[in-house]
């Protein structure tokens, strides 16, 4: 039996690996999972490198080389800090230290103890004229302070709780 007819596919679809795939396939395929699932479990890199025949170690190395790519699961609310250079000169990476500070984030964690926030940064979000700007899950929110984040916090952290 091949590798391939011996994998249990739970990541990628039945019809992708009907059809097959290659090498050249990796990084698609990836960023499928990474959008089904908020991450890409190392499950899922097992199932395509045994699909496209990639090492595991190339695939992993693919994963955590970009920045797009998560391997665990994010919070229940994902915090988008934009980076970007409008969001930058109006001092987003000041709101950025002020949301880790609340959440009680260290320098190398990105998700807090009770899976309730994941921080991250990211370029342009394109919403640029209503800077420093950050995406919660699918909300923007924009002209941030330092004290209008700390009142979105509280006002998640509250909903959660309800
Ligand atoms: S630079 Fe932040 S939205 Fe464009």
């Amino acid at each position: 039996m091949s590798k391939r007819a011996a994998i249990k596919y739970k990541y990628v679809s039945p019809e992708v690996v009907a059809k097959g795939a290659g090498k050249s396939d990796v990084i698609p395929l990836l960023q499928k999972v990474q959008v089904a699932n908020g991450f890409v479990p190392e499950e899922a890199i097992h199932e395509i490198s045994g699909l496209t025949g990639a090492a595991e170690s190339d695939i992993f190395s693919v994963v955590t080389f970009y920045k797009q790519f998560r391997l665990k699961a994010p919070g229940k609310y994902l915090i988008k800090v934009c980076d970007g250079t409008a969001c930058h000169v109006n001092d987003s990476m000041l709101l950025l230290d002020v949301i880790r500070d609340d959440l009680k984030l260290d320098d190398v964690t990105d998700t807090t103890d009770d899976g309730l926030f994941t921080v991250e940064t990211v370029a342009c979000l394109g919403c640029c004229s209503i800077g420093p700007v950050l995406f919660l899950n699918d909300d923007v929110h924009g002209k941030l302070t330092a004290q209008s984040v700390r009142k979105l916090l509280k006002e998640y952290q509250r909903k959660a709780r309800n």
